[in-house]
């Protein structure tokens, strides 16, 4: 077919489908498979089909469409190996409130026993939610239920909201997350992915949310978050085991603990890093921390997820620059290589993870705590070329904050520690 007979066939079989073909736009766009999802409009009808079936028509080359409307999303969904493909979300994910259809039916992650609701994966990407496009999980109702458990944190089976597996080379931005059921966003096997101007929100309408990360990266490099803002309460972004090549930047942080590293060393014997996180111009509010590093014992008591330890590797080259903190309620800077489930073990302080490389260049504003450091190191792994400097935070009535707790931190640099032993 010549070339002016082969565009003419392509249009001519557009139009004979309905589809609004511009002339204006180019061939190979107009050839681009296009799947607007028609939502059922009631939750009694599970639109988990009719997403899964666009994926399946439009997951190579295509184009995908969630309209202005709720789609019902009452059972999982695994969508995986997409290539190419443009996600345009206007509307609502509106997660179902079966418990326990989800506690038997989600999806492993593949780290810490964790599962989740919704697993997306493929390479390039680029999935845009307008500033309108929301997840909502529904997580008043998983909150209610986690409460009434004797662990608040992590139940087996209860998911995550989406999971990405194996994303590459994509860009996720514009999107909302409401009432995550637990983690919001974790990301495994990720590399070289763009996250922007992102919003979360997962505060509980009855009760409190716990458990409900902004986002987690584990096994995962070259990845961008940039413009988040996230209400929440526990880690507001975390890099778990083998995230390498993180940013963030340009983000605002509420209620939740602040960036976390870990927790990690839960693995005993598994060798993990954390390497290379560059960190600029965030606002911490009413959060614990500023910079948080969490890792677990030298011995192993119980399995992940809640418990674990004696795990090996290191964290290393991170640098904090312009951070702006505002009624923090414990140290700004927190090192706690003691995290367990257990109130007594021998190795509290003997996990063989190294912290070391760690830069942290102006914190500013006030804190309710007058800590702005503290850093408890592993005995058998102490911490070195950990620097802070530029700290400039006050109390509400104008005082300074200049304490430094050190365990096991050698070389400080730009401090001096105050006393010699950090909090768990
Ligand atoms: C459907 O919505 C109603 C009202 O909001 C709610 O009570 C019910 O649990 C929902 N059902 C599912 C499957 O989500
Ligand atoms: C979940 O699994 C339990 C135990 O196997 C079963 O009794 C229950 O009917 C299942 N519920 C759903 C909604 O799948
Ligand atoms: C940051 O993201 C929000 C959405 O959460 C958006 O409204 C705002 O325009 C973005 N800011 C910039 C500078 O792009
Ligand atoms: C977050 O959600 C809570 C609970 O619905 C709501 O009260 C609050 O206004 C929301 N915050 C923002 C900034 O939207
Ligand atoms: C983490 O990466 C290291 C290489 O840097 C590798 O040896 C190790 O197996 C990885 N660990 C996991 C749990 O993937
Ligand atoms: C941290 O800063 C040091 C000194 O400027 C630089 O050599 C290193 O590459 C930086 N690392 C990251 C991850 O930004
Ligand atoms: C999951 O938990 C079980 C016991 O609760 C444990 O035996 C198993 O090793 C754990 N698996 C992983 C991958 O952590
Ligand atoms: C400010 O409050 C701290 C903690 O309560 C106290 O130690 C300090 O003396 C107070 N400073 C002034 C100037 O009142």
């Amino acid at each position: 077919m010549k070339l002016a007979e082969l565009f003419s066939f392509v249009f001519l079989s557009a139009a004979a489908l309905g589809a609004l073909a511009d002339p204006a736009v180019p061939s190979v766009e107009r050839q681009k498979e296009t799947c607007v999802i028609k939502a059922s409009g009631t939750n009694a009808t599970d639109d988990g089909p009719v997403i899964r079936e666009a994926f399946q028509n439009c997951g190579h080359h295509g184009r995908v469409v969630f309209e202005a409307t709720t789609y019902y999303v009452n059972s999982v969904l695994d969508i995986r190996d997409l290539e190419d493909v443009d996600i345009d979300i206007y509307g609502k994910l509106l997660w179902s409130t079966n418990i326990q259809y989800w506690l038997n039916h989600s999806l492993p992650v593949g780290y810490q026993n964790q599962s989740t609701a919704f697993i997306l994966g493929g390479n390039n990407l680029r999935i845009d939610g307008h500033n309108t496009g929301t997840f909502d999980g529904n997580g008043d109702y998983w909150y209610s239920f986690i409460s009434e458990q004797p662990v608040h944190s992590d139940f087996p089976g209860r998911p995550h909201a989406p999971t990405l597996n194996g994303l590459t080379n994509s860009v996720v931005k514009g999107l909302n997350f409401l009432r995550s059921q637990m983690w919001t966003l974790s990301m495994i096997y990720c590399h070289h992915v763009e996250l922007n101007d992102i919003f979360v929100n997962n505060t509980g309408n009855s009760v409190q949310s716990s458990n409900t990360d902004g986002a987690d990266t584990i096994r995962s490099s070259f990845i961008k978050f940039d413009n988040w803002t996230v209400y929440n309460g526990d880690d507001s972004i975390s890099l778990k085991g083998n995230s390498t090549d993180i940013s963030i930047t340009n983000s605002h942080f509420y209620r939740g603990l602040g960036i976390a590293l870990g927790s990690i060393g839960q693995y005993k014997g598994e060798f993990e890093t954390l390497e290379r996180l560059y960190v600029d111009n965030i606002y911490f509010e009413n959060t614990d921390h500023a910079v948080y590093f969490k890792t677990w014992t030298g011995d192993q008591n119980g399995f992940p997820p809640n418990g674990g330890g004696g795990g090996l590797g290191f964290a290393a080259d991170m640098n904090f620059t312009n951070m702006h903190v505002s009624a923090l309620r414990a140290s700004a800077v927190a090192f706690s290589q003691c995290t367990t489930f257990l109130r007594r073990t021998r190795k509290l302080h003997q996990l063989a993870f190294h912290i070391r490389d760690i830069t942290v260049t102006g914190i500013q504003s006030t804190s309710n705590s007058p800590r702005v450091a503290s850093l408890q190191c592993s005995a058998v792994a102490p911490c070195d070329n950990i620097a802070l400097s530029e700290i400039d935070v006050t109390l509400s009535n104008g005082t300074q904050i200049s304490q430094y707790l050190c365990g096991n931190v050698e070389d400080p640099r730009g401090f001096s520690c105050t006393r010699a032993a950090g909090e768990c």
